[in-house]
């Protein structure tokens, strides 16, 4: 399926990518590229169980909002074929914004709703509608059985869930548990941006979730929450809900959470 050397095969139109994955059963990794560890164990997690596993690297300008790190967005194409050479991945979707968005933009956007307005959604305006839409059209383009998602980005699948599920897109939304660096900070592509005494500092976000003390974050504290996993609404610590945080250390700004566990 792959090339000799394992690479995977690069597709970069639509045409293209609707040709050779006609007749196949797709696994969808969709990232933004840097790709890292967390990334890899969706990855692995998707080969289990498709015969074609398609990981598509697309840095989406319409998820992030003005002033914000589209420009300096971490891209290494020929570092994450390399990476992904080792990982057995049939395809790899790397689209120009011109091949995705042919008119500069999209008219017809999908909005997160609800659970798109909260925390992320509020922090982030606009953000989930640019989510959603690139999404939308990846699992289009595509048409996968599964599609992986990380549960680091807890919110993001939950809005992935609820779209696929209202809009009946017909495709089984699989979450990867988060990979962690053994201080706890959660991998992030984003990392990279922190310079070594904000990445000192940066794991105190894990510990205060574990704590639920939003006392502990030694950066600037966005917001700390127990909510429902599904709506995002704030409830009361129980089995299942989940601890959300976000907060900034110098300019990087770096979400995570964790899942309360049963008794
Ligand atoms: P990106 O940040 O590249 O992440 C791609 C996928 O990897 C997401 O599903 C994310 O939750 C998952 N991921 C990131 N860090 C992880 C970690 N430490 N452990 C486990 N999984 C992790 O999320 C996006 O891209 C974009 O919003 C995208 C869905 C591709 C739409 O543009």
């Amino acid at each position: 399926m792959n090339t000799v050397d394992g690479r995977p095969v690069v597709i970069e139109t639509i045409p293209e990518l609707r040709e050779k994955l006609a007749g196949h059963t797709v696994a969808l990794v969709p990232t933004m590229g840097a790709l890292h560890e967390g990334h890899l164990a969706l990855v692995d997690r998707a080969r289990q169980l498709a015969d074609t596993v398609v990981v598509s690297i697309f840095v989406n300008p319409l998820q992030f909002g003005p002033g914000e790190d589209l420009d300096k967005y971490p891209r290494d194409l020929s570092g994450d074929l390399e990476t992904l050479s080792q990982h057995d991945v049939a395809y790899v979707f790397a689209p120009t914004v011109a091949e995705m968005y042919p008119d500069g933009g999209t008219q017809i956007i999908v909005t997160g709703g609800e659970v798109g307005t909260l925390f992320e959604g509020r922090s982030r305006p606009g953000h989930f509608d640019g989510v959603l839409t690139v999404v939308g059209k990846l699992l289009h383009l595509t048409r996968p059985q599964l599609a992986y998602f990380g549960q680091k980005d807890a919110q993001q699948l939950a809005v992935i869930r609820r779209m696929t599920a209202d809009l009946a897109l017909g495709v089984e939304i699989r979450a990867v548990e988060t990979v962690r660096e053994p201080d706890g900070l959660a991998l992030s592509s984003r990392n990279a941006y922190l310079s070594p005494e904000e990445r000192r500092r940066a794991p105190s976000l894990h510990r205060a979730l574990v704590d639920r003390d939003p006392s502990l974050i030694e950066g600037d504290v966005d917001y700390l929450a127990v909510v429902d996993a599904d709506t995002f609404a704030e409830v009361d610590p129980r089995p299942g809900a989940l601890v959300i945080g976000a907060a900034r250390f110098g300019s990087t700004r770096l979400i995570d959470n964790i899942r309360i566990e049963g008794r």
